[in-house]
C-alpha cells in the first residue's frame, strides 16, 4: 500500500495567511501543518509517500520536505493544477507513475490532526485491507453539517452511507479526511465524474465499496482527537490543543523524527545529528525535544 497526501487547495478560508504559502505549510506549534499527516502516514508504516501540492507551491513544498530520506521515508511529488476534488488525488498518482491498478493507497488531507495514541497504533493494521476503511468521529449534528458525514451499522461496522456537508446531517458522526482503499480504488477513481459543485468528490470513489458492502468504518473513541484545521477558530483550537497537551505532558504530536526512531527508521544517532545540526547552541525546543527522546529512551525505553 502506497500514501498519498493531498495538499493543494485555494486556502481561500485562511487569507491572508495563505497569500503566499499554502495553507499545509502554515504553523500549528513549530511544525508546518503538513507534518502532522505525514506522522499519520508514517504511524501507518507507510514510506512510500506522494505529495500532490498546488503547482505554484511545490517548490516551498520540496524545500520544507525534501527527498523524505532524513525521516526514513520517500517523497514523490506531483501537482493537481487546480483544486478539483479530493477524488482526483487517485488518478494525479496514476499519472505521476506513482499508483497502478490493484495497488492499494492511504489518502490523507494534508490539513488534518489527530492526536490519537490508539487509532495510531492501529493504522499499521490495515496496508492489507479488503475493500475500503474510513473514520467515524463525533463532533454532533449541529456540526456534522460542515464534512462529510457518515451512516454505518453500528454492529458490523459496515457504512450504508457518506453524505458531503449535508445540511441536515442524519449521524452526528463526521468523516476526518483518511481513507484506506484496496487494489480498486484508482479504477473507481477513473470512473468518477464531476459533482454539481465540478469536483471529483472522495464520496464517489466510496460509493462502488458502499454499493458492494465492502467500506467499513472505524469509529475514533471519545477520548481520542481529531483536529480540523479549516477556518480561523478551528486552527486557533488546534493550536491550543496542541500547546496545552505539551506543556501539560512534554510530548509533541505531529514529529516525523520521532516517529521514524520509534518505528525502527532512525538511530539514536541520527535523531541527534538533526538536533544538532539545526541547532548547535542547544536553544531551540524542537531540537531539544528530539535530544530528550534519546535521553529519556535510554532510560526507560530499553
Ligand atoms: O477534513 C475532513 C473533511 O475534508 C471531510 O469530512 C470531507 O468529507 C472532505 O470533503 C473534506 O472537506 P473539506 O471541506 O475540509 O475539504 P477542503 O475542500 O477544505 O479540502 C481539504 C484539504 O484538501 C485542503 O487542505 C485542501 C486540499 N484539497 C482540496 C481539494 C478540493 C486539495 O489539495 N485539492 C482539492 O481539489
Amino acid at each position: 500500500m502506497k500514501g498519498i497526501i493531498l495538499a493543494g487547495g485555494a486556502g481561500s478560508r485562511m487569507w491572508p495567511a495563505t497569500k503566499v504559502v499554502s495553507k499545509q505549510l502554515i504553523p500549528v506549534g513549530l511544525q508546518p501543518l503538513i507534518y502532522y499527516p505525514i506522522c499519520t502516514l508514517m504511524l501507518a508504516g507507510l514510506r512510500e509517500i506522494l505529495v500532490i501540492t498546488t503547482p505554484a507551491q511545490g517548490p516551498l513544498f520540496r524545500a520544507q520536505l525534501e527527498d523524505g530520506s532524513q525521516w526514513g521515508v520517500r517523497f514523490t511529488y506531483a501537482e493537481q493544477p487546480d483544486p478539483g476534488g479530493l477524488g482526483q488525488a487517485f488518478t494525479i498518482a496514476e499519472d505521476a507513475g506513482f499508483l497502478g491498478d490493484g495497488e492499494g493507497a492511504c489518502l490523507v488531507l494534508g490539513d488534518n490532526i489527530f492526536d490519537a495514541a490508539e487509532f495510531g497504533r492501529s493504522l499499521s493494521t490495515y496496508q492489507e485491507i479488503d475493500g475500503g476503511l474510513i473514520f467515524a468521529y463525533h463532533v454532533g449534528l449541529e456540526r456534522a453539517s460542515q464534512f462529510g458525514v457518515v451512516e454505518f451499522d453500528q454492529e458490523t461496522g459496515r457504512v450504508r452511507s457518506v453524505v458531503e456537508k449535508p445540511e441536515r446531517p442524519t449521524s452526528p458522526f463526521m468523516v476526518p479526511g483518511l481513507y484506506f482503499f484496496d487494489g480498486d480504488c484508482l479504477e473507481h477513481a477513473r470512473r468518477a465524474t464531476p459533482s454539481a459543485r465540478g469536483e471529483v468528490e472522495i464520496t464517489s470513489v466510496m460509493q462502488p465499496y458502499i454499493e458492494q458492502g465492502r467500506l467499513r468504518v472505524v469509529p475514533i473513541s471519545r477520548s481520542e482527537y481529531w483536529l480540523d484545521t479549516g477556518t480561523e477558530t478551528s486552527i486557533e483550537d488546534a493550536w491550543s490543543h496542541v500547546g496545552a497537551k505539551r506543556r501539560i505532558t512534554n510530548l509533541r504530536i505531529g514529529v516525523p523524527e520521532e516517529v521514524a526512531w520509534r518505528s525502527g527508521w532512525l538511530t539514536d544517532t541520527d535523531l541527534l545529528a538533526v538536533a544538532d545540526e539545526n541547532d548547535p547552541d542547544g536553544q531551540n525546543p524542537y531540537a531539544n525535544y528530539l535530544r530528550l527522546l534519546v535521553q529519556d529512551g535510554q532510560t526507560y525505553r530499553r
